[in-house]
């Protein structure tokens, strides 16, 4: 069985490159290049000015840690609506190590979700890993979900039109993980205006101490062959912790109990070349087995991140897809 499907030029040569410096990168001690990351990962700043009909700003959420959020608000779609639009809280990927809210590729595709989905989107830039470790990550979601709650809109450029009872979570890759633990923690807290209804999660970074038969076929399969995912686990987890943690395998023996928590209907986007499918089907079995409400959609061809790589077919079935779900459920 082949180990990858036909890619465009564009997709190859982008692994090509970070093939190329991953080594330099991913360091053998558990440490990061950043300062190789910052010069390679091209960034945009938030914009006042509608660009593709969407206008962006920096919210600050705390200082101190440096957590900040960029807000992306359609500026067509509500001349045309006067129903108010729901939120969409989302975490980038990047292996918890990698990637920020300000980073192009994130940009535009969250430009494209707040206008595809008529949603306000809020694209958290969460600490990374190494430097910050689990669950640094998962206190700077819910840690924005309780900002959401509690501050004014006006005191941070909120649109008045949005709307907090209609909230979604997404994320890709470390994000899906991600989006997952702040939907049991925010399950299990008392909000003012948030009501979490959705998640989108879309190829979520799962693992486990075994391999699954998705990993061991697709072992070397880009952009994220098995070595490099171990490394991603090394430098997320506690120190002496292994891929069995909660964090990791989310539906191994030592899962966090589920039951009777409130959860968000969930569609669970899986890809056909993606080692990690195997895992994300099932975390899909375990979330029906815990009786939540969870659609499975699968893209035979798909590579793991294809919605970064806009060249990438799937890329717009997703966006049709995710649209009619946030529809369905924003409806209920
Ligand atoms: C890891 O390696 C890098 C590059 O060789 C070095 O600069 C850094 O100090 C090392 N860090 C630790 C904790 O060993
Ligand atoms: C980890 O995950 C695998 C596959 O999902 C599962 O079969 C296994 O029991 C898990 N291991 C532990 C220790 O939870």
């Amino acid at each position: 069985m082949a180990s990858s499907p036909v890619l465009p030029w564009k997709t190859k040569i982008v692994f090509a490159i970070f093939s190329a410096v991953a080594d330099t990168v991913y360091r053998s001690n558990g440490t990061i290049n950043r300062r190789l990351i910052n010069f390679l990962e091209a960034k945009v700043s938030a914009n006042d000015k509608p660009y593709r009909g969407v206008k962006t700003s920096d919210v600050v959420v705390d200082e101190t840690r440096n957590l900040w959020f960029r807000l992306f608000t359609p500026t067509e779609i509500h001349k045309h609506h006067v129903i108010p639009l729901p939120v969409i809280v989302f975490f980038h990927g990047g292996g918890f190590s990698l990637s920020s809210a300000d980073g192009i590729a994130y940009d535009e595709l969250c430009r494209k979700f707040a206008v595809q989905f008529s949603a306000i989107i809020v694209s958290v830039n969460y600490r990374l890993a190494p430097e910050h470790r689990f669950p640094s990550q998962y206190d700077d979601g819910i840690d924005t979900l309780k900002f959401l709650d509690e501050t004014e809109f006006n005191r941070f450029g909120f649109p008045t039109f949005a709307d907090l009872s209609k909230c979604f979570l997404a994320g890709d890759s470390a994000g899906g993980n991600l989006a997952h633990h702040v939907a049991v923690r925010s399950g299990k807290t008392n909000f003012k205006r948030v009501k979490v209804i959705g998640q989108i999660s879309i190829q979520p970074f799962f693992g486990g101490e075994e391999r699954t038969e998705s990993e061991t076929r697709l072992a070397k399969a880009q952009p994220i062959p098995v070595e490099r995912t171990d490394w991603m686990w090394k430098a997320f987890l506690p120190e002496g912790e292994n891929r069995d943690h909660e964090a990791v395998n989310v539906s191994g023996s030592r899962a966090m109990d589920i039951n009777g928590v409130k959860y968000p209907a969930t569609m669970v986007v899986v890809g056909g070349f993606d080692p990690l499918q195997d895992r994300q089907r099932e975390f899909y079995k375990w979330l029906k087995r815990n009786e939540k409400e969870v659609k499975l959609v699968e893209y035979p061809n798909a590579i793991h991140a294809f919605l970064v790589f806009p060249e990438l077919p799937e890329g717009s079935e997703f966006i049709t897809e995710a649209r009619n779900f946030v529809h369905e459920v924003r409806g209920k």
